[in-house]
């Protein structure tokens, strides 16, 4: 429940009425757009006395913009299902852009920027295909562009690499991005659930959309990881560059065999320097039980940076959510809104980066991991032995065998870890491995990443 803040002490409300309001117009009213105007009414006065003046709503727009219920303190507001009648309201300063998608949202903000309208947007789809390019086109028209909310919702990471450590050279980042995996990965982990099965209850809980393969296939985690990879490293990054992987696969038995060696398993966002670029995958992994990153439960979020010269710092908090995510939209509206009042000959680029380098993608292939091998077979004499000379060919050093204690001889399953491997070489193997007649499935291959 919002609290309503009461009372302001008579001299700031005084002050705060005697400068100008900016004013918003906000387009899509759904979970974000919600969120966001449950914030401004209900904080308006924090808001006013951190401004020292107001942030006005003037327009809303959604398709079923009748049956809305707005917050009644927000007095009255101009309603349309026509988002060209917000972008070119005289009274409308600010352009709110929480629709999502890549055509209608990119009208949106074309709409805005023609009408020399700054935008907010949280649309991490639209920011990750071309953001740094509607930046040209916004720098270009004096306009600004604010994006904190379509990355990771209540944690305000853009503002982190933005401004709060951008005097480090960022080495290394790793995420947890999409909620709805780590809720079903961690659930999965808690009461040995099977995939299936808490897929469906984050679907009854709506913390999966009915259509769940955005989330549970990667890509929303891949538009983010693609957005903060390019403010942190300084490159224009495009999502289809990303190597994903799919945490379907998972299984109960795979937590029980990561626990045996001291690790968990989340849906890991990686962006890393190497000497020869940037290595970018969106992928389950095994990592440290004890590590920080392994403790982020449920549907929450979390950003580890690495910097060369301070290190690391953590981010952690709720990734979505309609007031966490209003939350970041209303706070980049102030950001905005004070350069509008007051005015800032220079304007930071949502990207950190005063120009985004080309990048060129480099394969997960060439990293060097130890990687994690899940096995189902129908038991009989010589399996390790086929398993292991197929290692050998690619000359990858076997750790470990791991066998938990299991009733069935028909679908055995074991695991192998091996040492620090090209990536490339496991693939090979498992490739062979897959045509060998007494398993069950390919084999699970899963990186086991250094310690965070
Ligand atoms: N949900 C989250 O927690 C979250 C977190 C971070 C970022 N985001 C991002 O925030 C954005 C919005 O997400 P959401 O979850 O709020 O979506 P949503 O609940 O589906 O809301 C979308 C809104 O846009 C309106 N809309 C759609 N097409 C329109 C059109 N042609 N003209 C006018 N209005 C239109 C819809 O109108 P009707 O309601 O009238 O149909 C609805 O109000 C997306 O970019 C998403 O990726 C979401």
């Amino acid at each position: 429940m919002l609290r309503h803040v009461t009372g302001l002490p008579a001299e700031p409300a005084v002050m705060i009425a005697k400068m100008q309001h900016v004013n918003v117009g906000v387009i899509g009213l759904g979970n974000v757009g919600s969120g966001t105007l449950a914030v401004l009414a209900d904080n308006a006065d924090q808001i006013a006395l951190k401004l020292g003046f107001r942030l006005r709503v003037t327009a809303v727009c959604s398709r079923t913009v009748a049956a809305k219920k707005l917050p009644e303190s927000l007095g009255a507001v101009y309603r349309t299902t026509d988002w060209r009648q917000v972008v070119a309201h005289p009274d409308v300063d600010i352009v709110a852009e929480l629709v999502g998608g890549t055509t209608v949202a990119a009208e949106i903000i074309d709409g805005a920027i023609a009408n020399k309208k700054s935008v907010v947007t949280a649309n991490k789809e639209l920011m990750a295909t071309c953001g740094s390019e509607i930046w040209d086109r916004a720098i270009h028209a004096g306009i600004n562009l604010a994006m904190e909310a379509s990355v990771a919702g209540g944690i305000p990471i853009h503002a982190v690499l933005r401004e709060g450590i951008s005097g480090d050279r960022v080495v290394a980042l790793y995420g947890i991005l999409n909620g709805t995996s780590n809720y079903i990965l961690s659930e999965m982990e808690k009461r040995s659930a099977p995939f299936d099965e808490v897929l469906a209850e984050a679907q009854r809980l709506g913390y999966a959309e009915a259509d769940p393969s955005a989330d549970i296939d990667g890509l929303d985690a891949r538009s983010k990881l693609a957005i903060l990879a390019a403010l942190a490293f300084g490159e224009k990054i495009t999502p289809a560059d990303i190597f994903v992987e799919l945490i379907r696969r998972i299984s109960p038995m795979d937590f029980q065999y990561a626990h045996q060696l001291g690790h968990t398993i989340r849906l890991i966002c990686g962006a890393r320097q190497t000497p020869d670029g940037l290595i970018l995958s969106v992928r389950p992994a095994l990592i440290g039980s004890q590590t920080i990153i392994a403790g982020v439960q449920g549907a929450y979020n979390a950003v580890w940076v690495k910097g060369r010269y301070g290190e690391d710092t953590f981010y952690y908090g709720r990734g979505a959510g309609p007031l966490p995510t209003g939350v970041a939209v209303v706070s980049d509206l102030m950001r905005v809104a004070r350069e509008i009042r007051h005015g800032r000959p220079e304007r930071v680029s949502p990207f950190a980066h005063e120009r985004l380098g080309e990048y060129k993608p480099l394969s997960v292939t060439s990293e060097k991991c130890a990687y994690y091998l899940r096995f189902r077979v129908d038991d009989r004499p010589g399996i390790i032995a086929a398993l292991a000379g197929i290692l050998a060919e690619q000359r990858i050093s076997l750790e470990a065998v791991l066998q938990l204690p299991n009733e069935t001889k028909h679908d055995l399953p074991f695991v192998i870890t091996v040492e620090p491997t090209y990536e490339h070489a496991v693939r090979e193997a498992v490739q062979k491995m897959s045509h060998l007649e007494f398993l069950r499935e390919p084999p699970l291959a899963l990186p086991m990443e250094p310690p965070l």
